[in-house]
This record gives structure tokens, C-alpha cells and sequence, in this order.
């Protein structure tokens, strides 16, 4: 069981679904969690302090100028203790303040201090979860990497009906049972993963040469989402202005041939994601020497074809890895041109782009990418910022090769 012995913090927002948050703490302290809790000035409008205490047989932390709390535990070695940080319920005053990023209570200082997951659980009524002004903070705080549990459809303790109902004890559970167990399994088997990102250069002479406009941020994105999930990952880039990602073994190479040729010293790996644009052709000859343009009748070059990197992962029979990803750029007949590229190149998924969209794509921040498998199943990421949608296709990966295992 992998809840077992795992550390928990809990804290307890102001709205009528806290009383909720004693079932799940007796839930979890059932199976063997350690539960520390912190309750908010309004959280404590509708628990006691003495509930919880009894619940979680600890103490329950309440003010951050608190002398004897923080003498026993500091809010920064509070929120170091635990695996995971649950606010439950999260109302929309506490979302606001978190998008903003304030500390000015125990509770929202910890999450600031945070360096561990943090899971909100929104509650609210139907219209303040549809309010602009809480989905836009939903995306802010879904782009600083907070994840969410619900909210329901349902009938709301108003008596109103819709979307805004806190997921129930039992639906948090399941939740956190399975976020512990692939992180269990992702450590056990020592799972890894490349991804292929950036462009590559194919050199003419030693000063020209021909490229394309990716910036590789998608690519780098989603290196630093599958590394997030615990997954061993090497990032093999293309140019790119951008700073290599901490913690990720990155390798840096100029042409599609060297691409491929770390791709395969990569290699065996459990994922591969291919969002490298990979020059289709190279120059048949490099001249050694810079051309000099009154020496060379400039009017055309031989061009020959590249390997295609996506193409090898995918029939490697002696080394393929599990899940190949491609991702495939279009600029009309998006779906149909990506599912039969998925096809030809043998991959298990494709992400298809529409880069003839300036706002999207090459060089933005943003995204919109349409997931295929080969079972014919389409899948829209709505247009999010690129880190948004690389945590999305990091989940997506992982999700399909537990599937594909059989773990559950
Ligand atoms: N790809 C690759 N190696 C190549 C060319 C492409 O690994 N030599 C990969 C890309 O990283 C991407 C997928 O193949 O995952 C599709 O790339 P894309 O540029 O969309 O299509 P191409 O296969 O190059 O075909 P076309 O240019 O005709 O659209």
C-alpha cells in the first residue's frame, strides 16, 4: 500500500465542505498516513481545532506569529515534512490570493515556502466557479504547476446546481492513492525518457546553413514535465536560445545526423518524444571552406534526405521504446496529414500542430495540439501555455504506459 507512512498536509479552507475534510482524514489516517493539518482563520468557522487534533493525534497549526508552534515546527520545515500539500476546500478568495501569491497567513505562506505538490480542491458556488475571474486564476494557478482535484457537478450546499461541488473524501483518496502509486512505480523501475526538441542546422559551408524557426520550447517543456514526474530524462536539442533545464542531462547537437546519433546512444528508454523540426534534407556536400560567391554559379544545391529520427525510434525492433510520441506540424488538413504521418512513421501517438497559426505554435508561448493514437481516438488540448500543455502530454505518456503495462 502506498499511502503507508506517507506525510500529509492538510490545510483547511473557509467554506462549508471543511466538515468533509474530517472523513478524509480519518480515511487516510486509516490507512496508515501521517496527517498534519493547518486551519485557516475562516477554515475554523466551520471545524474546531479540537476535531482535527483528535483526528490526526497532532497538533493542529493555526497562526504563523504562533511562538510555541513555530519554536516546535517552523512554517518552512512544515512544509518540508510532507509529500504533498492538500487545500481542501479551496474557495475562490483562497485561488485569488494564491494567484497573486501571497503570504500573509501561516497557510498561505507554507504554500509559497512549498517545494512539493500542491493539490487544491476548489468549493464554491456554480456562478464564482465560472466567474472570469476565477478561471482566469485558474490558469495562473494551474501554470505555476498547482494541480486540482474537481470541482463536481452537483447539487451545491446553496441549492444550486452545476459545476463547483467539491469532489468527495472518498474521490481525494483515489486521487492521491494513484498519485502515489506511479510515483512508486516510476521510482521502482527506474523508468527514462528522451525527447527530441529544437531545430537542427544543416551546414552548406562553415558560416551558412539551413534551419527552421523552432525555438524548442514545447520540447523543452515536455522534458521538464516527464523529469517532474520522476522520470530519468535526456533532452537532445537542436540549437536553441533557451537555458538548459536543471536536473535534466541535456545534450546539445547541431545537424540531424548528430541528433540521431545521440538519440541512439540514448537509448533503451521506456519513452521517446520526438517535437524536434528536423531538417528533411541536408546539402549532399559541406564545402569545407567558405564559398566565395564570384568562384560558385550559386543558382541551386544538391540536397539529399535526411534520416528520420521519429521513423527509427519507432521500427526499432531491437530497441524500441515502449511509447513513441511524434508530434507533427501542418498547415492544412491538420488531422488527416497527422494520422497518416502517425501511421507511416509507426508511432503509438502523434500531437498535431496547426503552425500556420501565428498566435500558436513555432516561437509562442502558446499551444494548441490535437492527440491522436493509432486507435483513432482524437484528443484536443485547448490552447494553454506550452508549459500547461507539456505537463497535460507528460500525464498523457505516462498514463499510456501504464495502460499498456497493465498497472493499476
Ligand atoms: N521527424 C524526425 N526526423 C526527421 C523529420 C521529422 O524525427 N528527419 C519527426 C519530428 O520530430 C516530428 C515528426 O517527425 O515528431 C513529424 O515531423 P514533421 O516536420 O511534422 O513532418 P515530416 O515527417 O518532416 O513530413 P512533412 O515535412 O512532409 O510534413
Amino acid at each position: 500500500m502506498t499511502l503507508k507512512n506517507k506525510k500529509i498536509l492538510i490545510i483547511i479552507g473557509g467554506g462549508i465542505a471543511a466538515y468533509k475534510s474530517l472523513d478524509l482524514i480519518r480515511l487516510l489516517k486509516k490507512n496508515h498516513v501521517e496527517v498534519r493539518t493547518i486551519l485557516t482563520k475562516s477554515g475554523r468557522e466551520f471545524v474546531t481545532p479540537l476535531s482535527l487534533s483528535t483526528l490526526t493525534k497532532s497538533k493542529t497549526f493555526e497562526n504563523i506569529f504562533d511562538s510555541e508552534s513555530e519554536a516546535e515546527i517552523d512554517h518552512i520545515a512544515l512544509s518540508r515534512w510532507a509529500d504533498i500539500i492538500l487545500v481542501i476546500p479551496t474557495t475562490a478568495n483562497f485561488m485569488s490570493k494564491l494567484s497573486l501569491g501571497k503570504a500573509e497567513d501561516l497557510a498561505t505562506t507554507v504554500l509559497l515556502a512549498a517545494d512539493k505538490d500542491i493539490i487544491l480542491v476548489p468549493a464554491m458556488n456554480v456562478r464564482m466557479w465560472l466567474h472570469k475571474a476565477t478561471q482566469s486564476n485558474l490558469k495562473i494557478l494551474q501554470d505555476f504547476g498547482y494541480l486540482f482535484i474537481g470541482p463536481e457537478k452537483g447539487e451545491m450546499a446553496c441549492g444550486e446546481f452545476g459545476e463547483g461541488k467539491m469532489s468527495s473524501p472518498r474521490q481525494i483518496f483515489s486521487y492521491l492513492k494513484n498519485y502515489f502509486d506511479k510515483k512508486n512505480i516510476v521510482k521502482e523501475r527506474n523508468l527514462k525518457a528522451l525527447v527530441t526538441a529544437g531545430p537542427t542546422r544543416e551546414y552548406i559551408d562553415p558560416i551558412r546553413y539551413i534551419s527552421n524557426e523552432s525555438s524548442g520550447k514545447q520540447g523543452y517543456e515536455i522534458a521538464i514535465a516527464l523529469s517532474k514526474l520522476g522520470i530519468k530524462t535526456t533532452l537532445i536539442t537542436g540549437p536553441s536560445k533557451l537555458a538548459p533545464p536543471k536536473g535534466i542531462k541535456v545534450k546539445k547537437i547541431i545537424s540531424a545526423d548528430e541528433m540521431l546519433n545521440e538519440v541512439k546512444k540514448t537509448l533503451p528508454v521506456d519513452l521517446a518524444v520526438c517535437t524536434a523540426a528536423v531538417a528533411d534534407f541536408k546539402p549532399a556536400e559541406k564545402s569545407k571552406n567558405k564559398i566565395k560567391k564570384k568562384k560558385l554559379n550559386f543558382k541551386s544545391i544538391n540536397f539529399i534526405k535526411n534520416s528520420d529520427i521519429l521513423d527509427f525510434l519507432s521500427k526499432n525492433n531491437r530497441n524500441r521504446p515502449q511509447i513513441v510520441a511524434g508530434f507533427s506540424a501542418e498547415t492544412k488538413n491538420v488531422i488527416k496529414n497527422s494520422t497518416q504521418k502517425m501511421k507511416d512513421k509507426n508511432c503509438d501517438l502523434i500531437f498535431a500542430n496547426d503552425v500556420s497559426k501565428k498566435e500558436i505554435g513555432f516561437n509562442s508561448d502558446f499551444n494548441k495540439v490535437s492527440m491522436i493514437d493509432q486507435k483513432g481516438n482524437i484528443k484536443i488540448l485547448p490552447k494553454n501555455k506550452k508549459s500547461f500543455i507539456a505537463n497535460k502530454i507528460a500525464q498523457i505518456l505516462l498514463d499510456k504506459l501504464f495502460d499498456d503495462r497493465n498497472i493499476n
